[in-house]
């Protein structure tokens, strides 16, 4: 008996010695433990001891070691690239699962290293520089992907220039119940009704911490030049990272809520946004009004400014305002904006409300 034909044959009864303890097999397979009490076995239909099925496991194992070698000697960037392909044929499997199944499978893929690295620099004409720091690219994770921060590292990895995490409430709060995640599939697109669902500012910043000491280590063993004036990268590393901080559903004080953001997750942010873009949080959009927002980008800005900061300074801070706000609306957060130097806005393309 060949080698392979006997690994095969020990698999196969080892296989089901499990499945079948009492020795109940089914037909055309026995068990060596019990076979004196069997007729002879049938012989295989296709005895691997034949002169096909020893061709064929040679073929097998020769085209896998050919394969291995020859990925070996390719470039790590082409790797790379074979790997970002290759996942393009999980998605399909995605699109089968509930939408937060698929999401919150993503995130621990990603928070796990099990997404492909982009091992291939950016192209120095898509880097911009914004804020005194340098972006490789322009393109980021939106918030509400990782909402608490799991996954930092392998998102980064993938290629985005900067990743945004949150809305980070203050206290642990599930959002809305469950199902709050839709597929618009003709479209294309998603609704999100999740409404916060966040495990808050501490568990959030245990994470974020974890991570900058990890990222202070190594570079302080790579240090950069000193006396750049723009920073490469961030505070979480080679990419930017975003901190979106959110209200609790049930606080009266919203802008107390956005102040403990800043105190506990601002040290961990390149910059910080105040979120209060949502339709799923009762009265968050009120705080667009013109002097609602005056009295709230005031409390953040002093409370973030209050902090002491290094050399770098404080993060800078944006406020993410709603899609579908009227010229007037506009109008007064612009003014409100340019009164108090917010360093920037998020907005979003507007979207239609769908009933469902
Ligand atoms: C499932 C889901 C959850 C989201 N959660 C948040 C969130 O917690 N905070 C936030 O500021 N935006 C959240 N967003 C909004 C996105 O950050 C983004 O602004 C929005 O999806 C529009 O960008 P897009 O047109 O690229 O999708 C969420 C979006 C989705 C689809």
């Amino acid at each position: 008996m060949s080698g392979a034909s006997m690994v095969s044959r020990l698999i196969r009864e080892s296989f089901f010695k499990k499945l079948k303890p009492n020795g109940f097999l089914p037909k055309n397979y026995y068990c060596t433990s019990s076979s004196a009490n069997l007729p002879p076995p049938p012989p295989p239909r296709f005895p691997h001891s034949s002169k096909k099925g020893r061709l064929f496991t040679g073929a097998t194992i020769g085209l896998l070691i050919a394969g291995g070698a020859y990925a070996s000697t390719v470039d790590e960037e082409t790797f790379c690239g074979w790997l970002f392909s290759a996942t393009k044929l999980v998605n399909p499997f995605f699109a089968l699962l509930d939408p937060e199944v698929a999401h919150r499978l993503a995130v621990s893929a990603a928070a796990r290293g099990w997404v492909p690295i982009e091992k291939r620099a950016d192209p120095t004409e898509l880097g911009i520089e914004v804020w005194g720091r340098r972006f490789s690219n322009p393109i980021g994770l939106a918030a509400g992907f990782d909402k608490n921060a799991e996954a930092v590292e392998g998102l980064l990895g993938l290629g985005f220039g900067f990743v945004e995490v949150g809305s980070v409430t203050p206290i642990p709060q599930e959002g809305n119940p469950k199902p709050r995640i839709f597929r618009l599939r003709e479209e294309g697109a998603i609704i999100n009704r999740c409404g916060f669902n966040s495990e808050g500012i501490v568990a959030v910043a245990k994470r974020l911490g974890a991570q900058h000491g990890k990222r202070k280590m190594e570079t302080s063993s790579t240090s950069a030049p000193a006396g750049d004036e723009i920073v490469q990268g961030g505070k979480a590393g080679p990419g930017i990272l975003g901190v979106n901080l959110g209200k609790n559903k049930t606080t009266e004080d919203a802008a107390a809520d956005y102040v403990q953001g800043v105190h506990t997750l601002s040290q961990f942010a390149d910059y910080l946004v105040v979120n209060i873009s949502s339709p799923n949080t009762p009265g968050l959009r009120q705080l667009q009004g013109r002097k609602q927002l005056k009295d709230l980008v005031k409390k953040v800005q002093a409370a973030r400014d209050e902090m002491q900061w290094g050399e770098e300074g404080p993060p800078p801070l944006l406020v993410k305002i709603a899609p579908d706000l009227s010229k007037q609306d506009l109008e007064d957060i612009a003014a409100v904006a340019i009164a108090l130097r917010v360093d920037g806005l998020v907005h979003f393309p507007r979207q239609l409300l769908l009933p469902l």
